[in-house]
């Protein structure tokens, strides 16, 4: 029998509030929310940890044999976690901002993830936001947004949620993170982030949060 699930896939660049978006739409609509970028985050995490180099293919395989990552439901957000550890709060820290576009680059690291989250979409209604949902994980997504906004206000919603969090750091940090890790995500060989044709483009520059998810509920 054909699926009836129903898939929103939301990409686009780094901090475009696109997990924003995503949280807002899964609580309206009832779906269940999955953050791609979370899993290449945690396997980021993981290869720091145990210092796996990327251009060796033997260890980078046996690494992401180890990795096991869940999500746990509670109410009001979605934790992650590695091997039984939530990492949910870890994993947003600079140190791995700065290195997850190199190891979400990696093709195995790539077919790993998809995989996984094909397998969350089997037969549930689920919201997912990442790069490359719309055009790898899930093409037949049934709506697709392409999410994007001016790069120096992506780069102050970003700073200010990071400084609220307590992070030491500042705006020029963000705004080259953000700049480094959209260049490596477009330019990739392996599924790199581009619009897939028919994706709605949502520039939520000018938008606040109840307008860009009235915008996509309007779409529906
Ligand atoms: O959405 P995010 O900023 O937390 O994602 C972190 C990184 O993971 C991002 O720089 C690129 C990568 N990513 C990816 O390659 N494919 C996805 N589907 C999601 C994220």
């Amino acid at each position: 029998m054909a699926s009836t699930n129903k898939i929103i896939a939301i990409d686009g660049y780094s901090s475009c509030g696109k997990s924003t978006l995503a949280k807002a739409l899964a609580e309206r609509l009832h779906y269940l929310y999955i953050d791609s970028g979370a899993m290449y985050r945690a396997v980021t995490l993981y290869f720091i940890r145990h210092a796996v180099p990327l251009t060796q293919a033997e260890k980078v395989a046996a690494a992401l044999g180890q990795i096991h990552i869940d999500f746990h439901i509670e109410p009001g957000r979605t934790r992650i976690s590695l091997n039984g550890e939530d990492v949910s709060d870890e994993i947003r820290q600079m140190y791995i901002s700065d290195y997850v576009s190199e190891v979400s680059a990696v093709k195995a690291v790539r077919e790993a993830m998809v995989a996984q989250q094909q397998r969350m979409g089997k037969n549930k209604n689920i919201v997912m936001d990442g790069r490359d949902i719309g055009t790898t994980v899930f093409p037949d997504a049934h709506l697709k947004i392409f999410m994007t906004a001016d790069p120096k206000v992506r780069a102050e919603r970003r700073y200010l949620e990071l400084k609220g969090k307590g992070n030491d750091i500042t705006l020029e940090e963000v705004f080259e993170n953000l700049a480094h890790r959209d260049y490596i995500d477009t330019t990739r060989a392996e599924s790199p982030l581009v619009r897939s044709e028919d994706a709605i483009i949502l520039d939520n520059t000018e938008l606040n949060e109840a307008e860009q998810l009235q915008f996509v509920l309007d779409r529906l």
